[in-house]
């Protein structure tokens, strides 16, 4: 299967977008009154700030959310969601985001909008995160169909990109037209071709102690459940 890769979607077709809104809108209703929660990043996550503004509008909800990219904090905004800074805070009820690929163990490749290091700092401190996904994100081993995002300081990144190499892949350093893409924190993306990953843990153990990698899109042991859609719309729950 040819691999996706990041920032390269295609057009955006009806029945995508029916699958992303139909698990974005089950996630938007797991919402409890009075709670604060994690607002992901990406196209399937703009479908949950919909919901919540219809829903705060409609029930008068209380929320508040803690964006995890600037794309998303503009967004909610414009949507009317009450935000508070992560520093505010203490922990969250529950972080609702997106993935690339979704393995049998709910390992996930996230980052395919540049954003997976704010989102792992914001699932991190979350009760629980709820991933939102088509069914076409679900894969038997991570790296088969999406590429593995790791951020870089710009700093030395050619000594980096050779220690990420080293773990058995090809690096292509993320484009925005003839510059490379930088990311909110500042950094670099390379997006690393593998086989497949048959070891994440260890993978993601080797990429955290790495010198001048910032963080990496393998997020290991860390989902609660999959809000999973077709693109008929049904939907399935991963627990
Ligand atoms: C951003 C992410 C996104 O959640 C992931 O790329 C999925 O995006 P989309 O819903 O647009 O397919 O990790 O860094």
């Amino acid at each position: 299967m040819a691999r996706r890769a990041a920032l390269d979607y295609p057009p955006l077709m009806m029945d995508a977008n029916i699958a992303k809104r139909a698990a974005a809108y089950a996630a938007a209703d797991l919402v409890q009154d009075n709670t604060t929660i994690g607002l992901g990043s990406g196209s399937t996550f703009l479908f949950v700030l919909d919901r919540l503004a219809e829903r705060i509008a409609k029930e008068g909800l209380r929320v508040r959310g803690t964006p995890t990219s600037i794309d998303t904090k503009n967004a909610a905004e414009q949507k009317g969601i009450p935000l508070v800074d992560l520093d505010q805070v203490e922990r969250l009820d529950l972080a609702i985001d997106g993935a690339d690929e979704v393995d049998p163990q709910k390992n996930l490749i996230k980052g395919g909008g540049a954003a997976h290091t704010r989102e792992r700092i914001v699932a991190a401190i979350a009760d629980e995160l709820v991933v939102i996904v088509g069914e076409s994100k679900m894969v038997d081993a991570l790296g088969t169909t999406f590429r593995l995002p790791v951020e870089v300081l710009p700093f030395g990144c050619t000594h980096a990109r050779r220690r990420v190499e080293a773990t058995g892949c090809r690096t292509e350093l993320r484009q925005k037209g003839d510059e490379p893409l930088v990311t909110d924190n500042g950094n670099w993306i390379l997006d690393c071709t593998y086989d497949r990953i048959d070891d994440p843990v260890t993978l993601a153990a080797r990429l955290d102690s790495m010198v001048g990698v910032v963080d990496h899109g393998l997020f290991v042991n860390m989902t609660g459940r999959v809000v999973i859609a077709n693109d008929e719309g049904s939907v399935r729950i991963l627990s």
